[in-house]
């Protein structure tokens, strides 16, 4: 090797390790930096916050009778939907039930159920006459096509809005 060959690999190796150096520098700076802005902000960013304390949550809650239960308030969503064995909630009329309930089989005929607006498959049922009709759908019915569940499998529902739902039906075929 020359002496400027040695003399080459002397001053490289000397730039190379000034870069590192910097580079760590930078690294440790910038991390210092984050760690009295970034990481706090994000820390205590509401989003956050609240994601973390869902994912923390114990995955049932029970009402305790005589004990304060205002917490369980928050998730009225949920409870309706516990308190109805994991349905969707309580609709405010018969479209709504229609749409929620109903339509799973009369929406498309599923399963025997006379297809909603089809006025071919409601004609003979709506010659029965409403108090017929609201008692089967209320108390369920086994006909020749198929079986249709006491209030669509929603027995929770009061009877008026499932007879606001038989209504909503008759009133597509007609
Ligand atoms: C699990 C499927 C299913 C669901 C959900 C369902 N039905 Fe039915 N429904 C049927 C079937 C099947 C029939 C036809 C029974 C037959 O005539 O053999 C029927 C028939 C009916 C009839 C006609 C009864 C008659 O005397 O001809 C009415 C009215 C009715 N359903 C109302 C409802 C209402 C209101 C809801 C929603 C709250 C609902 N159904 C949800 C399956 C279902």
């Amino acid at each position: 090797m020359s002496k400027q060959d040695t003399h080459f690999i002397n001053i490289f190796s000397l730039v190379i390790g000034i870069l590192v150096a910097i580079a760590i520098a930078i690294f440790a700076l910038a991390r210092n930096v984050a760690s009295h802005t970034q990481d706090v902000d994000v820390r205590a960013e509401a989003q956050y916050l609240k994601s973390v304390d869902g994912r923390i949550q114990p995955f049932a809650q029970e009402a305790v009778a005589g004990q304060d239960n205002t917490r369980l308030a928050i998730k009225t969503d949920t409870a309706a939907a516990a308190a109805t064995g994991g349905s969707a909630a309580i609709p405010k009329d018969g479209a709504e039930v229609f749409q929620q309930t109903c339509s799973v089989c009369h929406g498309q005929g599923i399963a025997g159920a006379p297809k909603a607006g089809d006025r071919a498959a409601w004609a003979p049922r709506i010659a029965k006459g409403k108090a017929v009709l609201y008692q089967h759908a209320l108390q369920g019915f086994q006909g020749t096509s198929g079986v249709m569940p006491p209030k669509g499998g929603r027995v929770d529902l009061p009877d008026d809005l499932i007879k606001a739902a038989v209504d909503h039906m008759v009133g597509m075929a007609q």
